[in-house]
């Protein structure tokens, strides 16, 4: 059995909870409580506090959990990064007062900056040779220089309109973040091939995500224009229509270049064209 803390709620709940269903584990929702073993895999969930989950894990009370970098490296936990999951990423920034002229960095020197986050600033502005005061405040961080609580504030942006409603500005970008998978140092054997097993379902359901596959009709005089435009990963599956001098021909390409690629080929004669969303990719 493998126990992962994940956070009991706050932005990072939901896309957890979203990872592991999509992964096909099954929790039972009926109530939250702090401890739920799934019903078909070997995983029970521990739901705790974010700030509690670099900890947890470094000292074994969980074996894995999600965090956000930011989490990990402002607790200095001794606990591993397996894997980066590409999702809740923000940015730990300074903000001023929006109307502020801002010459630099050197702008700080003798202010005093209020955040949650004291140990990823006190490091940043050591390493640059400022001298601040840093207010550490649990939440609320960004209405600290509204109401005389600081000169400035270092915190989580993630679309920015947090600082916008509070007229702040962004003024240095100081890490990004994103959700990462960490691990307990001595997980026994047991435990590791449970991981890996996680880690597969994990990879299955990222690799999918941009992904769309793709069907079309093609008439046989297009069909190497067409077939040469497919991005060439695996080569595409071509099937012959009931119609003759016409062939299907189906394939997997990333959403990204979905949309410049439909009007090439619908250019070149390929009609009908249908993308539709994968659930998983098995690699
Ligand atoms: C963070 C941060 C801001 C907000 C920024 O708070 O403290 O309040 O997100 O996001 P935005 O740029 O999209 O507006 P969070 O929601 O993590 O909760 P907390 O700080 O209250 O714990
Ligand atoms: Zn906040």
């Amino acid at each position: 059995m493998l126990r992962i803390a994940i956070q009991s709620k706050g932005r990072l709940f939901d896309d957890c909870m979203e990872l592991l269903k999509e992964s096909g584990i099954k929790l039972s929702n009926a109530k939250r409580t702090l401890l739920i073993p799934s019903s078909n895999f070997p995983l029970e969930v521990l739901y705790l506090r974010d700030d509690d989950i670099p900890e947890c894990v470094a000292n074994g009370v969980a074996d894995i959990g999600i965090v956000g970098l930011n989490e990990l490296r402002e607790r200095e936990k001794d606990a591993r990064i397996v894997k980066e999951l590409g999702f809740s990423k923000c940015r730990l920034s300074l903000a001023i007062p929006a109307l502020i002229d801002y010459p630099g960095l050197e702008w700080f020197n003798g202010k005093t900056i209020a955040t949650s986050y004291p140990n990823i600033l006190r490091r940043f502005l050591d390493e640059k040779g400022i001298k601040a005061d840093i207010h550490v405040i649990m939440g609320s961080v960004e209405i600290s220089p509204n109401i005389g609580l600081g000169d400035g504030i270092f915190d989580i942006v993630s679309s920015g309109s947090t600082l916008v409603s509070n007229r702040l500005k962004e003024v240095e970008c100081v890490m990004e973040s994103q959700a990462v998978l960490i691990a307990n140092n001595g997980l026994d054997q047991e435990k590791l091939e449970i991981l890996d097993e996680l880690l597969f379902r994990f990879d299955a359901v990222r690799n999918a995500e941009d992904k769309k596959y793709v069907m079309m009709n093609v008439p046989d005089s297009s069909l190497d224009d067409v077939l040469k435009m497919l991005p060439g990963v695996t080569s595409p599956t071509v099937i012959p229509l009931a119609t003759q001098g016409w062939h299907s021909v189906h394939t997997v390409i990333s959403e990204k270049v979905l949309w410049d690629l439909v009007g090439k080929l619908k250019n070149v004669g390929a009609q009908g064209i249908l993308a539709l969303n994968i659930e998983k990719i098995i690699q």
